[in-house]
Formats: structure tokens, C-alpha cells, sequence
């Protein structure tokens, strides 16, 4: 069976490093390591055997902990150029290219086969949220990588890079005040263990998730453009995800 660890860093960037690990060979693959320490115990108490090291990107938050790692237990930092990972016969990890908060960040997907189980974003997609485009990024192509993403079966699980969740949702009400979907997560989310995650399902985000939910009035008014037709098109959505990414950046 296929198992994953969270590892929440308790820092000021609230990180998500997974650990995920095939309990029948105990082989297992860490995901943006950011403190190496409380992983490599899981992997002795667990006594699991670290076959490589992903990265969703190149930020120094999302590689700390590899050096670590390598050094510890030999293993190598799997590059883009692998496509997929075996994780056993019938489960795998694809990368993806998921360009916007960086140019060459990529995500995974978890795949049962050809399903797609589950997404890592990295700093691609958040709870409620996306990422930001600071460091290197483009809000077109975080834009254009969002709207692939967007149309993963609503059954994904999505494991982010950061916690961000309970700001991203106060932003989002702030967007659609009459969202009952955004006071219930609040709610769950205020009542929930950081450590543990959310394992929200996109099908949840896109209840939630302003930038998942161009097309609603609210978020047009929020973004001033509410003269614009709810039926529209790409380069209108385009115009509002740069909108809302940019009102959010200052919020
Ligand atoms: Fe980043």
C-alpha cells in the first residue's frame, strides 16, 4: 500500500515536505525536504529505504533539506528528465511542468495507473489559494498552468507546498461574501491539525478557491471588471486571474 507522511516545518513559510512510501518493499521518496531532521527519524523508525528526492522548484525552502539526504542515505535528486517514477507495478509519479511561480517548476501526479490519485503542487496550487510570482515567476503562465490543473478530476487530493490556507480563505470571503462553501472551510480549517494537512479535494477547492472560480459574479465585481459578461472567455479570465493574483498580493 502507498502511504504519505506530512511533515509540517513550523517556520514562518509554514512548508509541507511529504514523504511518500510503498509499506510492501518500504522503499520511499521524499518531496521538497525542508527540515531534514524529523524525516530521516521517520525513516529509521519506519525503516524505509529512500530510493530519491523530488523537487516541485529551485527556491531554497523546497531543496533545504536535500543535501541531508543525499549525504545520509545516497540517494539522487530525480530530475524532469525521468518523466515518471515507479513507485511499485501499479502506482507511479509523473512530473509535470507547471510553469508561473517559476519558470521551471514542475508538480506530480500520484497515479494509480492512468488516474490521477493525487496532486503535489509545490507552489503551484493552494489550499484556496495559488502562489505567487516573486521570485522569477509569470502570472500568464501561473495563469495557463492553473487552468490545466483545473480540470483534474474533482476526486484529486491536493498536497501544497505551504499552509496558507486560513489567510487564502479570508481572502477568498473577502472576494464572495455570500460563499457559504468558504465559512464552512473556514470553520474546518480553524478547528484543524496543521500537522495532519487538509486533504482537500479539488472538487473542495474549486468550491473555495477564487482563483478557480473566475467565472462567478462575485469575483468578477472584486476584480472591476463587473461589466463584463459571466459567460467569457479565456483572455477575459486571463485579465481576472492577473487582477485577483495582483489584489491579493497587496491584501
Ligand atoms: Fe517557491
Amino acid at each position: 500500500m502507498i502511504q504519505v507522511k506530512i511533515f509540517y516545518a513550523h517556520n514562518d513559510l509554514r512548508n509541507f515536505s511529504y514523504l511518500i512510501w510503498d509499506s510492501t518493499t518500504a522503499h520511499a521518496w521524499v518531496i521538497d525536504p525542508f527540515d531534514e531532521k524529523p524525516i530521516i527519524d521517520y525513516i529509521k523508525k519506519e525503516s524505509l529505504t529512500l530510493m530519491g528526492i523530488f523537487n516541485t522548484h529551485q527556491h531554497w525552502d523546497h531543496i533545504r533539506g536535500n543535501s541531508a539526504l543525499q549525504g545520509l542515505f545516497n540517494c539522487p535528486v530525480l530530475s524532469r528528465n525521468e518523466n515518471q517514477i515507479e513507485l511499485n507495478s501499479q502506482h507511479l509519479i509523473k512530473f509535470i511542468d507547471t510553469p508561473g511561480h517559476t519558470s521551471d517548476h514542475v508538480a506530480f501526479y500520484w497515479q494509480k495507473g492512468q488516474d490521477v490519485l493525487a496532486l503535489f503542487s509545490g507552489d503551484t496550487l493552494f489550499n484556496s489559494g495559488v502562489g505567487n510570482c516573486h521570485g522569477g515567476g509569470n502570472v500568464v503562465s501561473l495563469f495557463e498552468t492553473t487552468n490545466r490543473l483545473k480540470k483534474l478530476p474533482d476526486n484529486v487530493v491536493l498536497y501544497p507546498g505551504h499552509d496558507y490556507v486560513l489567510k487564502n480563505l479570508l481572502f477568498a470571503k473577502d472576494c464572495e461574501p455570500e460563499n457559504k462553501e468558504i465559512d464552512e472551510a473556514l470553520k474546518m480549517v480553524k478547528a484543524a491539525d496543521t500537522e495532519q494537512g487538509l486533504q482537500w479535494t479539488l472538487g473542495q477547492e474549486k468550491k473555495v478557491n477564487p482563483f478557480l472560480r473566475l467565472n462567478t459574479r462575485e469575483i468578477q465585481e472584486k476584480a472591476m471588471v463587473h461589466k463584463m459578461s459571466i459567460d467569457s472567455g479565456p483572455s477575459i479570465e486571463r485579465n481576472l486571474f492577473i487582477k485577483l493574483r495582483s489584489l491579493r498580493d497587496n491584501w
